[in-house]
């Protein structure tokens, strides 16, 4: 199987991917946008099956920003539409992957009949055990992390902890990712190289990819590529190798 090459003691828990250059991909093919969109729909179900297939425990794809809303509304309801149709039509395919959905961002934000299929497709693949698939949608990481402290500051207001009490594990407990391992790896496809509104807290130590790939052009092969990369890094999360001398010198 393509993929036997990777080290199964070595595959990331958590994969995180930033879906970028749909637009980018369309605009190269003289299409509009939304083509772009619905061809990038379809590289999302390949990389589902792909991580599914490795063996990654988590998978989350930033599929539509807080600030994505400020789009043309044109392009924002074609988004809404080709959403709608993933969470419907994938539910039974999801369902006989064993993959759990789960969305992640301001969900009552989202258009009610595209809460109402999420709802669908969550209670459906709620007792899957295979892999974790995190759409964020209406995410923004730091309207997340103001969410988590306005929910602190009530429990303090409460009475129920003291401002001195707040660990970083409580805070970690007040994000959309609350009881989730934090990404071992971002992607982001098309070249840029920022998070646009992702995770930034749940980022501290997650290895970085920068594919120049445009999301629709994204293959298993490509993924598959980058998870061998990922094997070959150092992971020191601010440490020292074993092999260094107690003392600190260089040996
Ligand atoms: C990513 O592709 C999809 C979303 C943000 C919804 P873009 O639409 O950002 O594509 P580019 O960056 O304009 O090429
Ligand atoms: C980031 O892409 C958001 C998603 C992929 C959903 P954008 O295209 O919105 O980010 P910028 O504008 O290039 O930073
Ligand atoms: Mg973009």
């Amino acid at each position: 199987m393509q993929g036997a090459s990777l080290d199964p003691e070595k595959l990331p828990v958590h994969v995180a991917i930033i879906m970028d250059g749909n637009g980018r991909w369309a605009k190269k093919r003289l299409m509009n946008r939304v083509q772009g969109h619905e061809k990038g729909s379809q590289a999302v179900r390949s990389i589902v099956t792909a991580a599914r297939e490795l063996g990654i425990g988590m998978l989350t794809l930033y599929a539509f920003s807080t600030e994505n809303w400020a789009r043309p509304k044109l392009e924002v309801s074609a988004l809404m539409k080709l959403l709608k149709r993933f969470l419907a039509s994938e539910r039974d395919e999801l369902t006989a992957k064993g993959v759990r959905l789960n969305i992640l961002g301001q969900k009552e934000k989202l258009p009610a009949d595209i809460q109402e299929e999420a709802d669908k497709t969550m209670e459906m693949t709620r007792g899957n055990q295979g892999m974790v698939l995190n759409l964020a949608l209406s995410y923004g990481s730091r309207q997340e992390i103001t969410w988590g402290v306005q929910t602190l500051a009530r429990k303090i207001k409460a009475g129920d902890i003291q401002p001195h009490e707040i660990t970083e594990e409580m805070i970690s407990d007040h994000l959309y990712t609350r009881q989730m391992p934090d990404p071992d790896m971002i992607i982001r496809t098309s070249g840029e190289f920022r998070l646009s509104n992702f995770m930034m807290w749940q980022a501290a130590y997650s290895e970085f990819f920068v594919a120049d790939t445009l999301w629709p052009d994204f293959t298993r092969d490509d993924f598959i590529e980058i998870l061998r990369n990922y094997q070959k890094r150092d992971r020191r999360f601010g440490k020292v190798k074993c092999s260094t001398s107690n003392d600190g010198s260089p040996q």
